[in-house]
């Protein structure tokens, strides 16, 4: 008799504006950070998509900006506009962020998990942060940049100051995911989202050696918790992060080289992945296709189906439905 199995489904960024009860919340709660720090809300938010759809993985509902948040950097989300920062440029403006004690100032966000882990049932709990580079880019950019002129400007010319910030990114970063899983989450989910800007020795230094630290005192610190990297945008790099960096699960967007799924199976790594999140806005009678393509691409490796980035703010619910449906009905057998 052959095994069959089932592919897992979950959607990053299920919690989110394309939900009518997310904007009711939302339109209560102008202060974006406010609301990711009120337990009782967030995890409620959390839920929503749970309530409405079947899927496996329930997703804190917080934002990788905390930490800058915590480090003393000033956050704000302006309507319609996305995250806003203010700039660090110097060693200056380094020196006066706070290091110490500052996880007592997002520790809401742990009274939200232990309140989903309570009400999980036999669900997967994600907790999540951000890649360190992804944050220091978005701590030196001041928000969301086109040209990323200013981290690529200091990458170049204050390199000690990066490596000094990311350091200190990344072993915060590290706390806050054991605290995460103290409090109940066993999948951890590193949202690498601007890998894609940098190049060889850039890569490996920004990229591969601070992720691969992660995952290796998370897997120290509980080897039972599973790790979630998506080093989105990677593109060939994907096969040298592969390579170095301990992943269970390996998110991917759409571009990766061809021998690459081989590679996931010798390693014993999950894909996870890819449904162009611009396929949930069109017509219900494409999405099938486009879910069983992925179904296909990926059916000799172990799979967890998701996109290849967030859901956007106009997706059709109904086309989330049909997904989970398509996943639902099909089998494989490995
Ligand atoms: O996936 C989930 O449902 C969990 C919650 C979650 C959010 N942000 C909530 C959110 C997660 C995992 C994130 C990750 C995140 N945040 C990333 C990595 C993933 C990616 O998208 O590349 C990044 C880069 C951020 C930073 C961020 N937060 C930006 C650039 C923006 C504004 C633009 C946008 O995409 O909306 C946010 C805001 C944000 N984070 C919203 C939500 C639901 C929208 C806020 C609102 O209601 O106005």
């Amino acid at each position: 008799m052959k095994n069959v199995n089932k592919v897992p489904i979950w959607f990053m960024r299920q919690a989110g504006r394309y939900l009518p009860e997310y904007m009711e919340i939302r339109s209560k709660n102008s202060d974006f950070l406010q609301l990711c720090f009120n337990p009782e809300l967030a995890s409620e938010i959390s839920l929503q998509p749970i309530k409405r759809f079947d899927l496996d993985f329930i997703i804190l509902f917080s934002d990788i900006l905390v930490i800058p948040h915590a480090l003393g950097q000033n956050v704000h989300f302006l309507k319609n506009h996305g995250p806003s920062l203010n700039c660090i440029n110097s060693k200056k403006d380094i020196n006066y962020l706070n290091f110490s004690e500052c996880l007592c100032k997002i520790s809401n966000v742990f009274e939200t998990l232990k309140i989903l882990h309570s009400k999980k049932g036999t669900r997967n709990l994600i907790g999540f942060c951000g890649g360190p580079f992804t944050v220091l880019n978005y701590m030196i950019e001041g928000g969301t940049s086109k040209t990323h002129s200013k981290i690529k400007g200091f990458l170049k010319n204050k390199k000690k100051e990066a490596l000094d910030l990311m350091k200190i990114i990344t072993e915060l970063s590290i706390e806050y995911l054991k605290k995460q899983i103290e409090s109940g989450a066993n999948y951890i989910q590193i949202f690498e989202s601007w890998a894609g800007l940098l190049e060889r020795d850039e890569y490996i230094e920004f990229i591969v050696k601070p992720n691969k630290q992660i995952s290796h005192e998370i897997k120290k610190y509980a080897n039972r918790v599973n790790v979630i990297h998506f080093p989105r945008g990677s593109g060939k790099n994907y096969k040298v992060f592969a390579e170095e960096v301990y992943c269970d699960v390996l998110s991917l967007d759409h571009y990766y080289p061809q021998e690459f799924l081989s590679l996931l199976r010798e390693k014993k790594v999950t894909v996870q992945g890819n449904l162009h999140p611009k396929e949930l806005l069109g017509e219900a009678k494409n999405v099938e296709g486009k879910t069983k393509e992925v179904l296909e691409k990926f059916k000799n490796n172990d799979h967890i189906f998701n996109l290849s980035h967030g859901i956007l703010p106009n997706t059709k619910i109904s086309n989330i439905e049909k997904v989970i449906k398509v996943v639902r009905e099909h089998e494989t057998s490995k």
